[in-house]
């Protein structure tokens, strides 16, 4: 196996592995704020996925997570000098040949220069341009960039609901005017949006216990008005995956009150950032977290590809 091949993760030696993961795990570390063992393989036995097996090395591959209904393909990575040749066009190609019967998401980080958007594109995958924001305690955003609420938010927050409650019906609703709502399948239902939910308070994104920060808002009936589904990704780093608030509650001061319990909600260990990931073409939501102080650090990408009848898949 000398020549350039993709392979499966577990065909390719151990230690040619090991030195491919050491590198995606440092970057995706650096870049992201995330603890060691939230990134994929980067602990325990080598993960499931494809590799790029070339001149004896590991020039880079992707992971497969996720169930298997809705296989999830973690970072497609590139070492430094495999980067800028075409070959994530060939992972691409691969994954999308690979998952021809499933439905598949990919989320990807240009490292450098090289956008792997476009591959995938080509691959048959829809695809979203996200930005990685972060925002810094200790960056003295503007007043107006507080997050805490002026005056009396019509709302307060609650504990999770054990078993997530209706709120898979509360993110379908504040979604359907958003373009995340309207192209990504995870929206598409108040069921998806609840399998969706309970992923992420599972564990989805990398996170465990999401719950402990994750937080409800209601208003003074008691109804549900809006969420926000945050974790701890590393110390003093909150990652805030959903924050979404109904129409008809927004512009009161809600999503500032969410956001303010994200930066305060580990105050104990005093956490210094938040980290999240927008679509770029939201230019609503965009603008809001510009307004309350987050700035871009990253562009990265988004997408995903319904599963296809195998007769589709010899491509
Ligand atoms: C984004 C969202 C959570 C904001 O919630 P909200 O409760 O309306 O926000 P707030 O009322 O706390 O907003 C705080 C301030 O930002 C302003 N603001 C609200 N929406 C804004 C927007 N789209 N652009 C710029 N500023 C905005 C508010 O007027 C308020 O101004 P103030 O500083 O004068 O008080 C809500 O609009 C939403 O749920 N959108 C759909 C789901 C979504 O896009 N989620 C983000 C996914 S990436």
């Amino acid at each position: 196996m000398d020549t350039a091949a993709i392979v499966d993760i577990a065909r390719a030696p151990r230690p040619a592995v090991q030195r491919w993961l050491a590198v995606y795990e440092r970057e995706w570390r650096q870049r992201l704020w995330w603890n060691r063992n939230l990134i994929p393989g980067a602990n325990g036995p080598p993960p499931e996925g494809r590799c790029l097996f070339v001149g004896g090395e590991v020039g880079g591959g992707y992971l497969r997570t996720g169930s298997n209904r809705a296989p999830i393909l973690e970072g497609p990575h590139l070492v430094p000098e495999w980067r800028g040749r075409g070959w994530v066009s060939q992972l691409a190609t691969d994954a999308a040949r690979e998952s021809s019967r499933r439905t598949t998401e990919v989320m990807t980080i240009a490292f450098d220069a090289e956008d792997a958007g476009p591959a995938f594109v080509a691959a048959g995958f829809g695809w979203l341009r996200r930005e990685f924001r972060v925002r810094e305690r200790s960056a003295s955003p503007p007043p107006s960039a507080s997050v805490r609420p002026r005056g009396q938010a019509p709302a307060r927050l609650m504990p999770w609901p054990a078993g997530g409650g209706d709120l898979g019906a509360l993110l379908h609703a504040a979604f359907l005017d958003t373009p995340d709502g309207q192209s990504s399948r995870l929206y598409r239902s108040p069921t998806r949006c609840a399998l969706y939910l309970d992923r992420l308070v599972r564990g989805g994104e990398g996170a465990l216990f999401a719950t402990a920060i994750s937080r409800i808002a209601v208003d003074e009936s008691g109804r549900a008005i809006g969420l926000l589904v945050a974790c701890s990704t590393a110390p003093r780093t909150v990652h805030v995956a959903q924050v979404a608030v109904l129409a008809e509650a927004r512009g009161l001061g809600v999503g500032r009150l969410l956001m303010a319990h994200a930066l305060e909600a580990g105050d104990q260990s005093g956490v210094r950032r938040l980290t999240l990931f927008n679509t770029a073409s939201q230019g609503a939501a965009a603008a809001w977290y510009a307004r309350l102080g987050f700035r871009v650090m990253l562009d990265a990408g988004w997408g995903w590809r319904a599963g296809r009848p195998a007769s589709d898949g010899q491509r």
